[in-house]
């Protein structure tokens, strides 16, 4: 079996963090949201693994992930010129797929999920496609499954009037009887080839189509406070500390803090789960539950808590706290005593800055 990520999606709503790196590549906790996915994918026995990218993120991508060797698995970068949809991305991965199965994986979709489990289950029961399913509440954002006796006999993409709160997220399995699938459907509304059609055309060609429930948590990371949220999960789920770079006496630490490699932490009280990468310098704060500071941070004078610091990122002599905030890479956020006292502002594109009164 191979694996299919697709990760072409411009991702609009996070600008400006799009605009410099694609988001299935934004860290949360310090590490890309598609390498959980990656380690998952490896995990289940999967190693040649196709990423669906655009044109103007197969740089990052290829920097980051590079040919995969790093984490076991062998990718290759397959280019959709435009955005047709997900099923699109499916028909020009063709020639890499091939004969094979695949599985199936929306990019930045954060699922922690035994997939294992269900790559069995497709193949004892020789379904021809297989989806991942959880009850929503606001179906007509989503693709819907109707299920009878555990069977899907239905699937729509975003309906008006949903027959089911049953979505499906963004994990499938295929045989390449998809491919045939494919080719026989038409764009939708949105102008895209969605594979929820191609699931639909396999339900009235008498395929067989399989389904989990599953209530653990799902994310599909699509905006800020997703982002938050997905990196407050995984925090939650830190188990213990860890300490590679030097904490001065003066500071004082509770709960679970990992901190990196020639970290530096000076008169500054951290309260975990905190997540700190190599090089970074603390002084003088307060840092609280659920934030993830990048690699080569400096954050001195201030006070943070549940929010995502990215590399290289400074932080410094705040007067009020920063809470649930995402902080790009290379970014200040400084106060200055400088007169006349106004608020002096180089914001990007897209940005969103909210100034208490
Ligand atoms: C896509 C699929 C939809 C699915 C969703 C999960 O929607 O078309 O069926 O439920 O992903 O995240 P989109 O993100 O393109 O709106």
């Amino acid at each position: 079996m191979k694996a299919l990520i697709l990760c072409a999606g411009k991702g609009t709503r996070l600008r400006p963090l799009t605009f410099t790196n694609a988001k299935p590549l934004i860290p949360i906790a310090n590490k890309p949201t598609i390498v959980y996915s990656l380690e998952m994918i490896k995990e289940a026995g999967i190693t040649e693994v196709g990423i669906v990218v655009n044109p103007d993120n197969k740089k990052d991508f290829e920097a980051t992930l590079g040919t995969g060797e790093q984490l076991g698995l062998n990718i290759t970068y397959i280019v959709q010129e435009e955005p047709k949809g997900l099923a699109h991305a499916v028909a020009i991965s063709e020639d890499f797929l091939k004969d094979d199965e695949f599985l199936m994986y929306l990019g930045d979709n954060l699922v922690t999920v035994d997939l294992k489990k269900f790559v069995e289950e497709f193949n004892n029961e020789n379904m021809d496609s297989f989806i991942l399913l959880t009850p929503v509440e606001d179906p007509s954002r989503f693709g819907i499954a109707v299920l009878k006796d555990n069977k899907v006999i239905k699937v729509v993409e975003k309906p008006k009037d949903p027959p089911s709160d049953l979505a499906i997220i963004g994990v499938y399995i295929f045989k390449p009887v998809v491919f045939e699938a494919i080719k026989n459907i038409k764009p939708s509304w949105r102008g895209e080839l969605e594979i929820t059609d191609a699931i639909q055309w396999l339900l009235d060609n008498e395929k067989n189509v399989g389904a989990h429930i599953i209530y653990g948590w799902w994310k599909d990371t699509g905006k800020p406070e997703d982002l938050i949220e997905a990196n407050r999960k995984i925090l939650e789920q830190l188990k213990d500390s860890r300490n590679e770079g030097i904490v001065y006496e003066n500071s004082s630490i509770h709960g679970n803090v990992v901190i990196g490699k020639g970290a530096r932490i000076l008169n500054s009280v951290l309260r975990g789960p905190i997540i700190i990468g190599d090089n970074v310098l603390i002084s003088d704060s307060y840092i609280g539950p659920y934030t993830s500071i990048g690699t080569g941070v400096t954050i001195e004078n201030a006070e943070i808590e549940n929010s995502i610091i990215l590399d290289n990122a400074t932080i410094a002599h705040l007067e009020t706290r920063l809470d649930s905030s995402i902080i790009g890479a290379n970014a200040t956020v400084v106060h200055s005593d400088r007169k006349p006292k106004t608020i002096r502002l180089v914001v990007g594109d897209y940005s969103k800055i909210e100034i208490p009164r």
